[in-house]
């Protein structure tokens, strides 16, 4: 059996406890996981921050190569670390290497970005006092990165927190889900392979919230990076006090469709966006709202389209949809679907359940206050409802306290138009699913769904401090 360590200072170390990881979709224990103490990730982020006095003097062109070189390792592991997907994730393995070529490019765009971080000049004459003088910003590293990952993405979300952070010269401590310590373990050695000096990244595995305590209260910690749940988000922002932060939550995300949209072609991407990797996805569909006008034929093709949907072994590459991360999310969403059907809710197709899975389920005649549709439900469950007019959908959608994606479908300019200006979210994706994403676009929420923005290019600003330096040309 595997036995893991924790990674400080580019070593492997023993820590005195560990914990069982066991393999979502079979049950087994797959691994002993080190789990670091409280004084472990002192440790880390004491490291972190001596690494960064000298990380923080490296040329832009060092940091690129050290990222270009992550990108040609990974696309040499793609297959080994989508099987660790499945293994520790009961991510089924063609979605596996749909995330690797997602995380490949998001190394790549972060060594791009390493090479392009630009400051402006300031126009110094525009007031009384600035004559002869020169003015010009630029963008400063912060110092240690503190990063807790979730479980959904572990590698492409691990690399939105390390690909802007070492682009820019910070140094990171990174705490992976503890379902998912694996994953960000494999990315210790590649990055040991691609030149990133000792100490540059320090992983610390285990649970509990005294680790997490440390990580985002400690003083030599600059800057906070957190995907997860929205309860951890709440808390970490209250502790984090003037350090930055950025908070990646979650969402109910929804998605209008209109009379002019074109239903068979729709129909295979929405049910996509609803139970991709099990709906344990952020921006995964959990609303649909359409026109009254296609509501029937809609709900039909979509209801048909999911039931050819496949529940089973993630390593088999005919599988859609495996294990829920643990039997205990399965029970959860069972609870809160026989709330709804109690409150009147129908179940239009699956409901069906074994300890760890759960089949694609679509629901109707749903009302807003039920948790299916308030809540996150991270689960493969997706519901519809039908609207009489845009003003009504968008107030629909609106109705939620969470705000990351929304999509619209239609062919009507000015309703697009008007959705994008209307619909609560950090984007608005005309004709496509919410759960579109690529890596270097602008992505994070509004309401309770986060604070700040990912993206490479958008990270490193909020991993930066901005400088400005002015120079007096007569003295
Ligand atoms: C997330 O679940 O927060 C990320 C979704 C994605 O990157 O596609």
């Amino acid at each position: 059996m595997k036995e893991t360590k924790l990674w400080i200072n580019g070593q492997w170390e023993n820590a005195k406890e560990s914990y069982d990881l066991t393999a979502p979709y079979t049950g087994e224990v797959i691994a002993k996981v080190a789990k670091a103490s409280v004084q472990d990730v002192e440790r880390a982020i004491q490291g972190a921050h001596e690494a960064f006095q000298t990380f923080k003097k490296t040329t832009a062109y060092e940091r690129a190569e050290i990222l270009y070189k992550v990108v040609d390792l990974l696309k040499e592991r793609k297959q080994e670390f989508a099987e660790i997907l499945a293994s520790e994730a009961a991510k089924p393995i063609t979605a596996g290497l749909a995330e690797l070529d997602r995380t490949i490019a998001t190394y790549q765009f972060a060594a791009e970005a390493a090479k392009n971080i630009f400051g402006e000049t300031v126009p110094m004459d525009a007031a009384p006092g600035g004559k002869n003088r020169i003015g010009f910003t630029k963008r400063v590293p912060l110092g240690v990165v503190s990063a807790i990952t979730p479980f959904n993405f572990p590698f492409n979300l691990v690399a939105h927190k390390l690909g802007p952070a070492f682009a820019v010269g910070n140094t990171v401590v990174l705490k992976p889900a503890t379902q998912t310590p694996l994953s960000a373990l494999a990315m210790a050695e590649i990055f040991k392979e691609a030149g990133l000096p000792d100490g540059a990244l320090q992983i610390v595995t285990g649970s509990g919230g005294e680790l997490s305590d440390v990580l985002v209260t400690h003083p030599l910690v600059k800057k906070v990076t957190f995907t997860g749940s929205g309860a951890v988000g709440m808390k970490i922002k209250e502790k984090v006090g003037l350090r930055k932060v950025t908070l990646e939550l979650g969402s109910n995300a929804a998605v209008i469709i209109e009379p002019s949209a074109p239903i068979e072609k729709i129909i295979p991407r929405t049910v996509s966006g609803a139970f991709g990797f099990s709906g344990q996805v952020c921006i995964s569909l959990q609303r649909i709202y359409v026109h009254e006008s296609i509501y029937d034929q809609f709900t039909e093709a979509f209801v048909n389209e999911t039931k050819k949907l496949k529940v089973g072994d993630p390593f088999d590459p005919s599988t859609d949809l495996s294990a829920m991360i643990n039997p205990r999310e399965v029970s959860r969403i069972k609870e809160w679907i026989e709330e709804a059907k109690a409150q009147g809710a129908k179940v239009a197709t699956g409901a069906e359940f074994t300890e760890r899975t759960m089949a694609p389920t679509v629901m109707v005649n749903v009302k807003p206050e039920m948790k299916i549709m308030c809540l996150e439900t991270f689960a493969p469950i997706v519901s519809i409802v039908s609207y009489k007019t845009l003003d009504e959908a968008i107030q629909y959608v609106n109705q939620s306290d969470l705000g990351l994606n929304a999509g619209i479908y239609t062919n009507v300019l000015t309703d697009a138009l008007k959705a994008a200006d209307e619909l609560e979210a950090g984007a608005v994706i005309i004709n496509d699913i919410p759960t579109f994403r690529v890596d270097h676009m602008p992505y994070g929420g509004v309401k309770n769904s986060g604070y700040g923005r990912e993206g490479i290019k958008y990270a490193i600003e909020e991993m930066t401090d901005l400088k400005f330096i002015t120079i007096k040309t007569e003295i």
